[in-house]
């Protein structure tokens, strides 16, 4: 079974970390029994799961019960889930106790949050009430608005020295992990070296990272969105079950299922 603590052993040792996202029972199993180390509950959700346009309007009841869902489904892989936009960053009581409910109410065992410098007092008050926390920087879909779409970050050297002084921030804080979306290569580099004691996960951030993750609905080809360039199709099951779906509808219409063998006597 993955810890929290399994992670930073993992980067000591030299060994990459895997993270997928899942939100339902059925996926959750499947990764799970594929002995994936974290199973993060994204607020991605919200456009995967739930067709939202992002990941704005995901509310934290619907959080809970995608994490519980998950959480029944799972022995071996770390669970961690999203704080969604607005649920940590108006006030601090409110955030300790949002991300105690993804913890109590969902079964999550740690939560994961965008932002850097400017959330350090609001991880320091969950990490202070023992609620395990990932950071996560460089583009934080949640701002999607304010940085005007989804852009790599961190191109410049005044932006870059940004995102590489958030990383130091949250990992002062005592993050126990970093996911770093869109970011060059040789800056996610720099932070995964330069942070020993915090395993950074990339998601469009290049091979140096500790770990890798990517959105199980983009990698299995389930989610016919255009995917960024950092998304790898590892199967393409929109056209599996476009085929399944189309046999069935075949052979209902042809008289052909269910078959006398298919039957109860
Ligand atoms: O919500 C999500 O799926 C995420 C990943 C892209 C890291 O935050």
């Amino acid at each position: 079974m993955i810890t929290t603590t399994s992670l930073l052993q993992m980067k000591s040792a030299g060994q990459k970390i895997t993270m997928l996202t899942a939100y339902d029972y059925s996926i959750a199993s499947i990764l799970d029994e594929a002995k994936v180390d974290v199973i993060l509950v994204g607020d991605s959700l919200g456009m995967v799961m739930l067709g939202y346009k992002d990941t704005i309007p995901v509310t934290m009841d619907e959080m809970v019960h995608h994490t519980k869902a998950v959480v029944r489904a799972c022995n071996h892989s770390l669970i961690i889930a999203d704080m969604p936009f607005l649920s940590y960053k108006v006030d601090v009581r409110d955030a300790v106790h949002n991300a105690g409910r993804l913890i109590k109410e969902g079964g999550a065992i740690g939560v994961k949050v965008e932002g850097g410098a400017e959330i350090v007092d609001i991880v320091s008050a969950m990490i202070k009430a023992n609620i395990p926390v990932m950071g996560h920087i460089g583009l934080t879909p949640q701002a999607v608005n304010q940085m005007g779409g989804y852009k790599v970050q961190g191109k410049d050297s005044k932006t870059a020295q940004k995102v590489f002084y958030d990383a130091q921030c949250l990992a002062d804080a005592g993050i126990f992990s970093l996911v770093m979306e869109c970011i060059p290569y040789k800056l996610a580099e720099e932070i995964t070296h330069t942070l020993p004691n915090t395993p950074t996960i990339g998601i469009g951030a290049g091979p140096h990272c500790d770990g890798q993750v990517l959105v199980s609905h983009d990698m299995l080809g389930l989610y016919n969105r255009k995917a960024p360039k950092f998304v790898r199709k590892y199967a393409d099951l929109t056209s599996i079950i476009t085929g399944a779906v189309e046999n069935f509808s075949k052979d209902v219409r042809g008289q052909k299922f269910p078959g006398i063998e298919e039957s109860y006597e």
